[in-house]
């Protein structure tokens, strides 16, 4: 299928209670493709009247959904994974069109998107309750694991079909009825998901889906909504703390992945060639627009100028271009504004005494590009190990022994994920340890998997997605007392 026939087909509404409409107030906003700066499509633009239908039908469908045997529901997760690995090369036509990565990275997010369903569907039947003789011989104790009710899911244009469902996955197979508001930069492979989940008969109301360009004026008042009992959002660290806030008034359940400042320590026993790999993948992946992108190399100095030669070389290597076209690596930034960001961090760090080994200078437009760039010797006050780049740019600082690594590494209020490169198990085991993450990837530069449970600590966020962990973000624990 090409882009024009894709886009001719692509459901452009708000899904709410299983029909598709335009917002009440007649709106729409603009879908653009961040490598042409040409408008893909017109989307209808929730109002708050609309947020309110949405939440209603959510609200009307909790009962019948939580209600469904867990073995149906699970089988609907598990049609659902089938359809989306069906519907591959047209989800990853979209997700290229709407955010930029290459066709063959989006292909990886359908598969890696789609295998949240399918671990969904399998983990719906395991919602373990237990029972327990009371220690004093005058009860019992059962705990059943019951839905929270009507979620409220918030996703970020990064990866526009895996955190969709990633959130999706676990709330239908909780028993938990939802409202996705896909972020307005990329929210057209979100409305094909759900056209998709309709057609494979996932019933009206459960899944409900509202694109707006009034983000604050349609969820806010969702979010203090008794109706809505749980909100799990996908974003920055900034606006995640707004709805923390908003979120305590109905002492809401929440799931918030919030934003990184991954370090990627290369230790002085590392094998280099593979410390280079890995660099790739945790720098590169989603072009560097990935909350678990590595945001600071941070390089003993015994192997810092070979590893930045390397890097450099491989970097510099890559193809920049509209990731539609054969043989492209690296697609555009979301849009301009990110590219201004990511070169004020560039020339900050240049300012500041860093190397340039590559890139470094944004391409003339149409489109948002910016060059794979590394930076190395960065001292390290630079603006640069600081902020989340969320793109294409490689900072190395130099330390000169294990303590220093590891302390530069936490010396974040973030904690996403650490990457660390050693051939010495023990000094693997510490890291493991010491290193003050969500998760921690050692020997590997990447870390996201549907069965792990993915989340961060301090200001990266609270609760996990994925794994087992991930059903229990919708589920909340009741305990029945029994006498004995
Ligand atoms: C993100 O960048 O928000 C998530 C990335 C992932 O799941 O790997």
């Amino acid at each position: 299928m090409d882009e024009r026939q894709l886009l001719e087909q692509q459901p452009t509404g708000l899904l709410i209670d299983g029909r598709w409409r335009d917002a009440t107030d007649g709106a729409t906003f603009a879908v653009g493709d961040p490598a042409t700066d040409q408008v893909l499509a017109e989307v209808a633009d929730a109002s708050p009247e609309d947020g309110d239908a949405a939440l209603a039908a959510a609200h009307a469908a909790q009962g019948d959904w939580e209600r469904t045997p867990p073995r149906q529901r699970a089988q609907l997760l598990r049609d659902l994974f089938d359809a989306v690995i069906e519907h591959t090369e047209e989800l990853a036509l979209l997700i290229t069109l709407e955010m930029g990565k290459s066709l063959a990275e989006a292909r990886g997010e359908v598969a890696y998107g789609g295998e949240f369903l399918r671990w969904y569907a399998e983990e719906a039947v395991r919602a373990y309750g237990s029972h327990l003789p009371a220690p004093g011989g005058n009860g019992r104790i059962l705990t059943v694991k019951r839905p929270v009710g009507p979620s409220l899911l918030i996703t970020p244009w990064n990866f526009p079909l895996a955190m969709a469902t990633r959130k999706i996955g676990p709330a239908l197979a909780a028993g938990c009825t939802a409202v996705i508001k896909p972020a307005a930069a990329a929210p057209l492979t979100t409305l094909r998901l759900a056209e998709i989940a309709r057609d494979c008969g996932v019933p009206d109301g459960v899944l409900n889906v509202i694109p707006t360009s009034r983000a604050g004026d349609v969820m806010s008042p969702l979010i203090a909504d008794e109706r809505a009992r749980k909100l799990s959002f996908t974003g920055s660290t900034a606006v995640g703390r707004s709805l923390l806030a908003q979120a305590a008034d109905q002492v809401l359940r929440v799931s918030m992945e919030l934003g990184g400042n991954a370090p990627f320590l290369v230790l002085e026993d590392a094998d280099l060639d593979a410390a280079v790999d890995g660099a790739m993948a945790a720098k590169m992946r989603n072009i560097g627009e990935s909350c678990v992108a590595a945001n600071r190399f941070i390089v003993h100095r015994r192997l810092a100028e070979p590893f930045t030669a390397a890097l450099a070389e491989r970097m510099g290597g890559l193809r920049l271009g509209r990731g539609t076209e054969e043989g492209v690596d690296v697609g555009p930034l979301i849009d301009a504004d990110a590219v201004d960001k990511v070169h004020g961090l560039v020339t900050g760090a240049v300012g500041a005494g860093a190397e340039l080994r590559v890139g470094g200078q944004p391409t003339d437009g149409p489109g948002s590009f910016y060059p794979p760039t590394v930076l190395g010797d960065v001292p390290p006050d630079a603006e640069v190990l600081h902020e989340e780049v969320f793109g294409p740019v490689a900072p190395v600082t130099v330390v000169d022994d294990d303590t220093e690594a590891v302390a530069a590494a936490n010396a974040t209020p973030y904690g996403l994920v650490a990457f660390a490169y050693t051939q010495d198990v023990d000094r693997a085991m510490w890291l493991g340890d010491v290193l003050d993450s969500g998760m921690v990837g050692i020997n590997r530069g990447v870390v996201s998997e549907p069965a792990a449970p993915f989340g961060g600590s301090k200001h990266s966020g609270l609760g996990k997605e994925g794994g087992a962990e991930g059903l229990e973000e919708y589920l909340t624990t009741r305990y029945v007392a029994f006498p004995s």
